[in-house]
């Protein structure tokens, strides 16, 4: 397999740990885990206090299988199966995809919702937004890009970066579509339940859609990277079995503490959720002042769901340069459009983070001056 390096990341590696302040990462605070401890019940306590760091059920653990289908309609725990939600993408594109075939991805995005296709030889189209229109994914341009060898289409909404969710409407033509195709539909749904309106929420595609399958998992709406816990969801059992096959070559099971916490965590999921809202709405006032007072620097389209927003900088200003100096001279971190390969426009911010007003406050001071 030859696969690019993913920039992102390699961004990240970079300046994650030692910037003193970050104003771009994608996931909520993390969560302590003595205070997710503190939300066990009296079962979740036992299996906590009682965990052996043995092999785990490859499927994933019974119980969080079945809190997991908990979140959505129609769907059983033997519809899941727990992955680290990087590896889920490995594991479907994978399970899926064949050299040859052809596949429409949203872009920009998650790297790797595009790579992994093409290190396997597939064939991409890239299915851009429109930034006139709110970033609006026409579902005009997937149906005039669909061709006899089109296999897969993957989606990811709430988007990462720009934060957009499809109405309810052009959610159903991406359904329809990919019905009417008889096409796979991989849908990213790492930001769901982040939407700061509820009625905006959108069906989870493998609820509506027996050829689809979901990403969703514990590190961003839930504020827990760190337990490596996510799952995939479809009801198409043939592929179901392919890809828990597939992950024999890759972890074989989920890590054994990371099972158990995500299992509190999923019980005291109404808890969990409304504070991180909370934190993202107040960060998100902040933001509406900020773009505010540097309108003439940058153009804000505000998200509708999720930790994060892509911004463009107005006045010829290349973002990489831009986020250098930033990161430089004032200690911020700020992720440049160019690690999507999509321009030298955009930045990428974060607002899920607790100190992000102070992070906010210093990026004001440094444009000040
Ligand atoms: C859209 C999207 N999908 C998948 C992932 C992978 O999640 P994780 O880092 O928890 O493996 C990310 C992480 O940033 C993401 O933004």
């Amino acid at each position: 397999m030859n696969i690019k390096p993913f920039k992102l990341e390699r961004y990240f590696a970079r300046y994650e740990f030692s910037a003193r302040y970050l104003l771009s990462s994608s996931d909520c605070d993390g969560l302590l885990q003595s205070d997710l401890v503190k939300m066990a019940d009296d079962e979740t306590r036992f299996l906590w206090d009682n965990l052996a760091l043995g092999y785990t059920e490859s499927l994933g653990h019974p119980m969080l299988r079945q809190e997991i289908s908990k979140l959505y309609h129609g769907i059983s725990a033997d519809d899941c199966q727990t992955i680290v939600p990087e590896e889920g993408i490995y594991i479907a594109l994978n399970s899926i995809l064949q050299k040859g075939d052809h596949v429409i991805c949203t872009f920009p995005g998650y790297q790797s919702l595009y790579e992994i296709a093409e290190s396997l030889g597939c064939e991409v189209t890239k299915w851009e937004p429109e930034e006139e229109n709110g970033w609006r994914f026409n579902p005009d341009f997937l149906e005039q890009n669909i061709k006899t060898k089109t296999k897969l289409v993957v989606v990811n909404f709430p988007h990462n970066p720009t934060g957009y969710l499809p109405s309810k409407e052009d959610f159903q033509k991406i359904l329809d579509l990919a019905r009417k195709n008889d096409l796979y539909l991989f849908s990213d749904e790492m930001y769901r339940f982040l939407e700061y309106s509820k009625d905006d929420r959108l069906p989870s595609a493998c609820e509506v859609y027996d050829k689809a399958i979901s990403l969703f998992g514990m590190s961003k709406t839930f504020g827990m990277a760190g337990a490596r816990i996510g799952w995939l969801i479809t009801k198409d059992k043939r592929l179901y079995s392919r890809m828990a096959t597939f992950k024999d070559y890759t972890t074989i099971c989920s890590n054994a503490p990371g099972e158990i916490l995500s299992i509190i965590a999923l019980r005291a999921k109404e808890e969990i959720i409304a504070g991180h809202l909370t934190r993202i709405d107040r960060n998100l006032g902040l933001l509406d002042s900020f773009f505010d007072e540097f309108e003439d620097r940058f153009e804000w389209i505000k998200p509708k769901a999720g930790t994060i927003g892509f911004p463009r900088i107005k006045g010829g200003i290349n973002a990489f340069d831009f986020c250098q100096q930033v990161v430089n001279e004032a200690n911020i971190m700020l992720l440049p459009s160019t690690v999507y390969d999509y321009d030298d426009r955009h930045l990428r911010l974060g607002f899920g983070r607790e100190n992000m007003p102070e992070a906010l406050q210093k990026l004001c001071e440094y444009l000040r001056k």
